[in-house]
């Protein structure tokens, strides 16, 4: 049986404003998901770690369905997504399997644990799919959890590297001169995308002017940061994501602890550091001169109560990206 791996991902620059237009850069991280699949006489899907299997058949009573885990109904969306367009493209259309499913990435930690699933999920339905048409086949699964995803999750687990997203525009690579290491902080708070999205949204209905000067801003310094990476300025791409975190604690998705975590990265020799993913607890980033200093501030969160880890992201997208391999 063959294993399909997807990525995590981490956003550099951008996020929130990318749900309204704005472009944001994020890498894909090797620490990620899995999914196997095999023949099956009822379509299942089984998430260990959550313990959750849900089932292509609709539950068959009211209550059942009112009970019924969200990952039943993004399930179905994907089977149905990707038969639908199997059918489309006339050919083969995947038919009833038994899939086994699991996620090294904390949920709501902002990595894009739901994402890399999904991600993994569609490879195993269809492993010969290009990573665009997986990426496009895993909004049907986010929409049930997120709401209303930009996508960028879903991009950067099947193509992997570093990528310059916007919202419904196919996603363009950035290459790095040099490689990017990264210290990847947790709160140990979960936060809901969701929620954080609609904080978010009631701020656009509330205070438009505000909020879109603020979505500018983020535009500026996600354009330089793609100059940065490109140009290998470690230095400037850090005070780009320390003026990143500004303005996401202006649109109030920071948090004591992010801002704990933040401050201390920066003692400890880090360019830069701010929040990543959807705020409200889940991760931080810090972006490090060397994996010495990342250590150090991987282990100032450790002794602050944190976990983290430090991860490099090279020129070359990870060899997960399109990736089967076996378990
Ligand atoms: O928290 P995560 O890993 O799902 O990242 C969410 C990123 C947002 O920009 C806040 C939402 C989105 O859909 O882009």
């Amino acid at each position: 049986m063959s294993r399909h791996r997807a990525l995590g991902k981490v956003i550099l620059n951008g996020e929130h404003a990318v749900v309204y237009g704005v472009p944001a850069i994020a890498v894909g991280i090797d620490t990620g998901a899995w999914a196997e699949s095999s023949p099956a006489a009822e379509s299942t899907l089984y998430v260990r770690g959550w313990d959750i299997t849900v089932h292509e058949t609709m539950p068959a009573t009211e209550e059942d369905r009112a009970n019924e885990a969200p990952l039943g109904r993004a399930f179905r969306n994907i089977l149905e997504e990707t038969r639908s367009r199997q059918r489309a493209q006339g050919g083969t259309v995947t038919a009833n399997v038994s899939v086994v499913a699991e996620a090294d990435l904390p949920p709501g930690g902002g990595l894009g644990c739901s994402a890399a699933i999904g991600v993994a999920v569609a490879r195993a339905l269809e492993p010969r799919a290009s990573a665009d048409e997986i990426a496009s086949r895993v909004m049907a699964w986010e929409r049930v959890f997120h709401g209303n995803p930009s996508g960028i999750d879903a991009a950067v687990s099947a193509s992997g590297g570093c990528v310059y997203f916007r919202r419904g525009k196919p996603m363009e690579r950035v290459s790095l001169k040099s490689p990017l290491i990264l210290a990847i902080g947790n709160t140990g708070i979960a936060s809901s995308t969701k929620t954080m999205v609609e904080v978010v949204a009631r701020q656009v209905e509330q205070k438009r002017d505000t909020t879109e000067r603020a979505f500018e801003g983020i535009r500026v310094l996600v354009e330089n940061a793609r100059h940065a990476i490109t140009a290998g300025d470690l230095a400037a791409l850090g005070k780009l994501l320390d003026l990143n975190q500004m303005l996401l604690a202006g649109l109030f998705v920071s948090s004591e602890d992010i801002e704990r975590m933040c401050g201390s990265a920066r003692e400890h020799g880090a360019l830069g550091a701010k929040l990543t993913g959807a705020g409200g607890g889940g991760s931080v980033v810090a972006l490090a001169p060397t994996t010495d200093t990342a250590s150090r501030i991987v282990s100032a969160w450790r002794n602050d109560g944190f976990s983290g880890f430090v991860t490099t992201v090279g020129q070359e997208p990870s060899a997960y990206t399109y990736g089967e391999s076996s378990p």
